[in-house]
């Protein structure tokens, strides 16, 4: 992959159009999981009342392990932290395995102190679409706006939901899967077939405001993608992941695998 970046020591700065772009290569999936986990650590250590912004996916479980051990051991203190989560899927019940909702409470709310009125996700079953996207948005507003998210990528260069297209939601949303999508992630159903066709999602705007991003790569399958992210110094909403290319406080942290 070419990509211009200046190492300093692991630690690389792309320079793409001017703006600094912090990336972080890391040999393995566990030493990304150990870096993010740390870089919450330290956030949380200075503002223990911190709102996060979460996602779910395959990529983030190590962090969370990591987050866990480090209450249990370290007694890491989520006792004020404020969560919000990027995304649910519409119409799956809470307790279903394959829900956002069950991930959470399953790799990290369940094993932690954070209390449950501060952990908010997305309704997967609200009775007024609309009025669930704006109260989502309210909620976030509401409690100051998200100080430190972690994203994961979609091999289509989605985040949360925000799937690529023409424009962009800028708030939370109603998002109609692609096809794309439905297959990769069926993978955490019983068959295709189970996967909900849309999902209640946080839009662009709701990420890129922001104060600190943190986007978590692994995995050979993202290479396509970050390659286009990184070395094509481009933004496109059929890219929506090259648009946190213009946010002020971005690191990528990626494992080597991304850039072969
Ligand atoms: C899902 C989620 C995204 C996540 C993506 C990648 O579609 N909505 O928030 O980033 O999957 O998941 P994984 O980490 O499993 O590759």
């Amino acid at each position: 992959m070419v990509i211009l970046y200046r190492s300093i020591g692991n630690r690389d700065r792309l320079i793409l159009g001017g703006n600094r772009v912090k990336l972080i290569v890391k040999k393995d999936y566990e030493s990304m999981s150990q870096e993010v986990a740390n870089m919450v650590k330290n956030e949380i250590k200075k503002n223990p009342n911190l709102v996060l912004g979460l996602a779910t996916g395959s990529t983030p479980k190590g962090l969370y392990k990591e987050l866990v051990r480090m209450h249990r051991e370290e007694g890491l203190d989520f006792s004020n932290i404020i969560s919000f989560n990027l995304d649910e899927y519409i119409g799956i019940k809470e307790k279903d395995p394959s829900s956002y909702n069950y991930y959470m409470r399953e790799y990290l709310f369940d094993h932690i102190n954070i209390k449950d009125e501060n952990a908010f996700i997305p309704p997967a079953k609200p009775t007024d679409l609309d009025r669930a996207c704006e109260e989502y948005d309210d909620l976030i507003k509401g409690k100051g706006g998200i100080d430190l998210q972690i994203l994961g990528v979609g091999e289509n260069g989605h985040i949360a939901f925000n799937e690529p297209d023409k424009s962009l939601n800028l708030g939370t949303s109603i998002i109609e899967l692609t096809e794309d999508t439905i297959e990769v992630n069926s993978r955490f159903f019983e068959s295709i077939d189970e996967v909900p066709r849309s999902a209640i999602s946080m839009g662009i705007g709701n990420i890129m405001s922001a104060k600190k991003i943190v986007m978590l790569v692994s995995g050979g399958n993202k290479a396509p993608i970050m390659k286009k992210i990184l070395s094509e110094k481009k933004v496109s909403t059929e890219i929506p992941a090259s648009i946190l290319l213009l946010h002020q406080d971005v690191t990528f942290i990626i494992t080597e695998d991304v850039l072969n």
